[in-house]
């Protein structure tokens, strides 16, 4: 019986017109998320939300990646920096949900931190090993991105960067988009899952007929370009149905009538379209639980008030009829006849092939 990894290897070293699924134990087994919570998780770029989410000095949101708290600020110097949401004293965490303050301060024994992590204050610290020098917070590996926050936990980690994907979102301006929703919530899925049926069109006018077929039906579907760390396709919308919204002016007839959906590896997903962008972050929990992170944003002044709510309670449905599916699908990949099966060709199931490639190149120790 060969090995998930060994299995993983054979599976991307297939021909590309005979692409097969990994079985179901890559998606359920313990063993394996551990094993790739110390690889291709850890050594990943995530995208952890929006800039415009912490738009003053002292706003925050507080993220848990894998098993590293996690503060998302906006210093006093108007930077964002994603500092380790530990306290150097005992462990405690710093900060909870989303706010907006001056200082962070211990709820455990008040130690107080600046913006930028640095220890203010710690009340009758006397002992001589003291030295509140020595006491920041630790700031995590970022970059920003279209309006995207970054962060890796791997200090030694390869730069973010993504030339081809550049290109293909560059007339969208995806960086001027305006926060308009941010929701979270707990799946019961594989995080791989989530990623995989984001990226292909192939479900769509079946598990989506009320929701999406009408816009982007599944014989539409398209690839689009593809390299290291990233894959994408076009969810075409039919002739003759009127646009979306106006968008960016650079934008050409075809990127006006089509979402792009891509995802930047290992978890990250997103549907760019002329005056909408959706973005998905995935914060992986187990090899069965992920906690699911979306924003919404909107280009310029596009869409008014009742079309961006109606937009959120469209996806907000589009989410639940996917997680209804995969929620159920994890429990029967958990079954010992969950075997690989056939994928279908590029334009539908395609970027789960790419995914299956990048996964086997960065499976390593
Ligand atoms: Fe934070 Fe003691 S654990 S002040």
């Amino acid at each position: 019986m060969l090995t998930l990894s060994a299995q993983l290897q054979a599976v991307a070293a297939l021909p590309a017109s005979r692409p097969m699924t990994m079985p179901g134990a890559f998606y359920t087994s313990e063993q394996q998320f551990q094993h790739e919570a110390a690889t291709v998780l850890r050594r990943g770029w995530h995208c952890l939300g929006r800039v415009d989410e912490i738009p003053n000095v002292g706003d925050f949101f507080t993220a848990q990646l894998l098993n590293e708290p996690l503060i998302v600020v906006r210093q006093a110097n108007e930077e964002v920096a994603v500092l380790a949401n530990v306290c150097r004293h005992r462990g405690m965490p710093l900060a909870e949900g989303r706010g907006s303050t001056k200082r962070f301060v211990c709820s455990y024994h008040a130690w107080a931190y600046d913006l930028d992590g640095g220890l203010l204050r710690a009340a009758r610290m006397k002992n001589e090993g003291f030295d509140a020098k020595n006491c920041r917070l630790f700031r995590h590996n970022i970059r920003l991105w279209n309006g995207f926050i970054y962060v890796n936990l791997d200090s030694d980690a390869a730069p973010f960067g993504h030339p081809k994907l550049d290109n293909l979102l560059e007339n969208y301006d995806s960086g001027s988009f305006k926060i308009a929703h941010v929701a979270e919530e707990v799946w019961n899925t594989n995080w791989k899952c989530l990623v995989e049926n984001f990226m292909e069109g192939y479900h769509l006018s079946v598990v989506h007929p009320e929701t999406l077929h009408g816009y982007t039906p599944t014989g539409l579907a398209r690839k689009l370009v593809s390299a290291n760390g990233f894959t994408s396709y076009a969810a075409n919308y039919p002739t003759g149905i009127p646009k979306r919204g106006i968008g960016a002016p650079n934008l050409t007839e075809d990127e006006s009538l089509r979402s792009t959906l891509f995802a930047l590896f290992p978890t990250q997903i997103a549907s760019q379209a002329a005056s909408l962008l959706v973005s998905i972050s995935i914060f992986p929990l187990s090899a069965g639980q992920i906690r699911v992170k979306w924003t919404l944003s909107t280009y310029g002044d596009d869409l008014d008030e009742e079309t961006i709510a109606a937009r959120v309670a469209l996806w907000e449905e589009v989410n639940r009829e996917d997680r209804e599916k995969l929620e159920r699908m994890q429990i029967a990949l958990g079954s010992a006849h969950a075997l690989s099966g056939p994928l279908a060709e590029d334009d539908y199931e395609g970027t789960i092939r790419d995914f299956q490639l990048w996964l086997a190149a960065e499976d390593r120790i």
